[in-house]
């Protein structure tokens, strides 16, 4: 496993890599690895012949400093993990100012309103920030595929549509949630749960399957309303939204269409630690 600190040497890797043909795929990290992202790389390493695997805790996608600053930093362990995936694998693990010099700014996009609902709505500038970054590494790795979670639905579709309309030569591959045991989607910020909590939070998971159910035969004002209420009972978690929306455009639905995809999706607040997840509805 090689482990790069600085693009140039990286950059130079890729170009002898590309002139023998082979193929590259990026899974883009900002640590604190667990199954889920092992899962991405796993589906990385299937489809490509080399695959290199970012880590950079991007500051311009935080709002909250605080977040930033507690965002769990575990690079020895991740180097561990993925070399106990694979000895083949390239780590990109840069400094802010490798990828981003003296100005850590974010540059501003227009995803023709996916940035604004549900994540871009609580965080102000986050997907700036994430599309920022995604060029970025995009433009230093130049891979053929790219793989990115599902956990981060809204994300994916961001993407999704940075490379379009940026006309990136890159195939953005979404892979499915992995689970704890419990339902729990996996994260880092579990890990700042308590035993009980984390156990109790598969709760989100457990009404979005019910959702799926209910859907078949309720509307969507009534799904909504039901949700709201089990948050409300709930002796922990705090509901920060709950919405179902169209698959492509991420739009609120207003009636269902024969045709199109659904999906629901929930922030939800256990204490301090801010847990997403999401589920398709129509398959
Ligand atoms: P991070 O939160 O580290 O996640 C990296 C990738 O792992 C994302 O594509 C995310 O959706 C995926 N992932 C996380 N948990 C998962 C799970 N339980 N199942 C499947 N996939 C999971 O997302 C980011 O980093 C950043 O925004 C990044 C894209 C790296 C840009 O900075």
């Amino acid at each position: 496993m090689q482990v790069f600190k600085e693009k140039e040497p990286l950059k130079f890797a890729i170009a002898t890599l590309k002139s023998e043909g082979k193929s590259l795929g990026l899974v883009p990290t900002m640590g604190a690895l667990h199954e889920g992202h092992l899962s991405l790389v796993k589906e990385a390493l299937k489809a490509c012949d080399k695959v290199v695997v970012s880590i950079f805790v991007n500051p311009t996608q935080f709002n909250n400093a605080t977040d930033l600053e507690k965002y769990p930093r575990t690079l020895e362990k991740d180097l561990e993990l993925l070399k106990q995936l694979d000895q083949d694998l390239w780590i990109f693990a840069p400094n802010a100012n490798e990828l981003y010099g003296e100005n850590i700014i974010s540059e501003h996009f227009d995803f023709d309103g996916l940035e604004n609902v549900m994540e871009g709505k609580f965080r102000n500038g986050h997907f700036d920030g994430v599309g920022t970054i995604v060029k970025r590494l995009f433009n230093i790795v130049t891979p053929d595929k790219a793989f990115f979670g599902e956990k981060d639905f809204q994300q994916l579709q961001i993407i999704r549509k940075l490379t379009e309309k940026s006309n990136l030569p890159v195939e953005i591959v979404g892979c499915p949630i992995l689970r704890e045991d419990s339902g729990l989607a996996r994260s880092s910020r579990n890990e700042r749960l308590s035993d009980s909590h984390r156990e109790e939070a598969s709760f989100i998971y457990k009404t979005l399957l019910e959702t799926k159910e209910l859907f078949g035969t309720k509307s969507a004002e009534y799904i909504t309303r039901w949700v709201e209420e089990q948050f409300q009972s709930h002796p922990f978690l705090e509901l920060e939204y709950f919405e179902i929306a169209n698959t492509k455009t991420l739009k609120k639905i207003n009636h269902k269409r024969k045709g199109n995809q659904y999906r629901a999706f929930i922030a939800a607040y256990a204490n301090d630690v801010r847990l997403i997840d999401n589920i398709a509805l129509n398959n």
